[in-house]
């Protein structure tokens, strides 16, 4: 009976005229959408295997990257349509009420196929960067206190001492007389601080290096899965190891009294409404995501601001002599948390460096419902990029985009600048829950680094917008050690 049927032409011939059906319905709703998604200012070049990818150039870092990227500017100052092979729009957002439209939202992170933030999940699982929905919102809701001021405190003194060896390390290499990458130092000294605040580790990076930090290419994501697979594996059993060990510390202890309360305690103590903790998955999420999103970001940060301070010598000076007229008549170069709030020079430095280079150079976002922008109704599934680089050189936002002016925030000028203009640690609902961490560890670390730091044309920076915006030739500079103030 089967056989008959399998062979009856007539079984063959609906079958063809329903795929055949089932494909022209495909195409005209392909048809809708290509129409639709054209009409908004976008590439042209459209290739029905590539969309506009091959548009991109190639490969796609270095110079080339961040010139295309923020080249983007040129063609619209709102927005910007790319197509992601034939069936995936990308709009690409440059203005703060466009970038307001979505950022105020709590609309997911997309992680479909195909989807960059996807590729993070077997390294840092469903932490808070990468969760979404009701996992992402109880996390983010147990976690908030870990941020309280209360909390942050203490960890100036991490940030001194940490600063301090960063400093040693510096002094070494200013007495070779040659100029030096000075971003891996950065790096090593922004993890030290990290280890020691999320799970009080000390591993002494800065001093002996590290094997888990040179473990080939820890946090990195690199083309060999394998490699992969096996560095996040040494980061887990890292973890995995910390967070037994500390549970049972506090499970018999109690409450640390010698030192103060790291992130660690908060994950192993906190509590949602119904009274329930974090699961042993979901905390190691969490301290990966610390780990990872807590050092990478601020080091790059505190790299393009030594960069802007060497090639702006004038503004160099007057954030030294603000440092010293704050410290002057101590015994201590420690910066305290009081000190932190009367460095203004610096601070305006500091956010011109994070307006002109962003650590974090765009947001994904995935719509779960129809938006409007622009008078246009995008439907639910779009994906959009919140352009926080582009943002932050917009002409019809910033005067003078390219130029390296930290007056634009002194406090006269931000006032009547949309909210939605400057936002390197995002905005809403899912902005950076550590940008006060990273702001006090970024001025810390930039007061301490107390040297005559100057360019070397040699070895010129070469912003690559990869996910993190950092230089792809590292940051050359030549040191004097100053004479201290006291
Ligand atoms: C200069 C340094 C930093 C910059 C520029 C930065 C930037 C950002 C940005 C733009 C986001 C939003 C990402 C997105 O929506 O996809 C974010 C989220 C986040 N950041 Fe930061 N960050 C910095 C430092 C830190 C530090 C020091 C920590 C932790 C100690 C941290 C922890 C996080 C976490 C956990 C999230 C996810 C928040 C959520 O979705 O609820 N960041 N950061």
């Amino acid at each position: 009976m089967l056989t008959e049927l399998l062979v009856s032409p007539a079984l063959w011939i609906t079958l063809a005229v329903l795929a055949a059906g089932w494909l022209v319905y495909a195409f005209l709703c392909w048809r809708q959408k290509f129409e639709f998604f054209n009409s908004l200012p976008g590439e042209e070049n459209f290739s029905f295997i590539w969309g506009n990818l091959h548009m991109f150039p190639r490969p796609m870092t270095g110079a080339a990257s961040f010139k295309f990227a923020t080249g983007l500017l040129s063609k619209n100052r709102r927005w910007y349509r790319f197509w992601v092979g034939p069936f995936r729009p990308v709009i690409f957002l440059f203005h703060p009420d466009h970038c307001k439209a979505i950022l105020q939202t709590s609309e997911p992170k997309p992680l479909g196929i195909g989807d960059t933030m996807k590729l993070a999940l077997p390294w840092l699982g469903e932490g808070l960067v990468i969760s979404n929905g009701e996992r992402w919102y109880r996390s983010r809701h147990m976690l908030t206190p870990a941020f309280h001021f209360d909390i942050l405190r203490p960890y100036v003194d991490v940030y001194n001492k940490a600063a301090d060896i960063l400093c040693e390390n510096i002094d070494k290499l200013a007495d070779t007389g040659k100029s030096f990458d000075i971003y891996p130092l950065l790096k090593l000294c922004t993890f030290d601080i990290i280890l020691k605040c999320a799970m009080s580790v000390d591993l002494d990076i800065q001093l002996k290096g590290n094997a888990l930090y040179f473990s080939d290419t820890f946090y990195r994501i690199t083309v060999s899965g394998d490699e992969f697979y096996k560095c996040c594996d040494l980061v887990h059993e890292f973890a995995e190891d910390v967070i037994d060990k500390r549970r049972k510390e506090l499970e018999e202890e109690g409450p640390p009294q010698k030192r103060y309360l790291d992130f660690l305690d908060i994950l192993l103590t906190a509590k949602d409404e119904s009274g329930k903790g974090l699961s042993k998955e979901e905390i190691r999420a969490e301290v990966d995501t610390f780990l990872f999103a807590g050092h990478e970001t601020s080091s790059t940060a505190l790299s393009w601001l030594l960069h802007l301070l060497t090639q702006n010598l004038d503004y160099q000076v007057r954030v030294q002599e603000e440092v010293e007229s704050v410290l002057k008549d101590r015994d201590s170069t420690d910066v305290t948390w009081a000190d932190l709030s009367k460095l203004e020079t610096l601070t305006c430095c500091m956010k011109e460096a994070l307006r002109l280079y962003p650590p974090a150079p765009g947001v994904l976002r995935i719509l779960t419902k129809d938006m409007e922008m622009d008078g246009v109704t995008l439907p639910a599934g779009t994906r959009l990029i919140a352009m926080i680089m582009n943002l932050h050189r917009n002409p019809d936002v910033w005067e003078d985009p390219e130029e390296f002016r930290p007056e634009r925030f002194e406090k006269e000028q931000t006032k009547d600048r949309s909210p939605y203009a400057f936002v390197p640690f995002s905005a809403g609902p899912r902005n950076c829950i550590g940008q006060v961490f990273a702001q006090n560890e970024i001025k810390v670390m930039a007061s301490k680094v107390l040297f005559d730091l100057t360019p070397d044309p040699d070895h010129p920076v070469v912003p690559n917008s990869a996910a993190v915006l950092h230089s792809e030739t590292g940051v050359w500079v030549y040191a004097n050690r100053r004479i201290l103030w006291h």
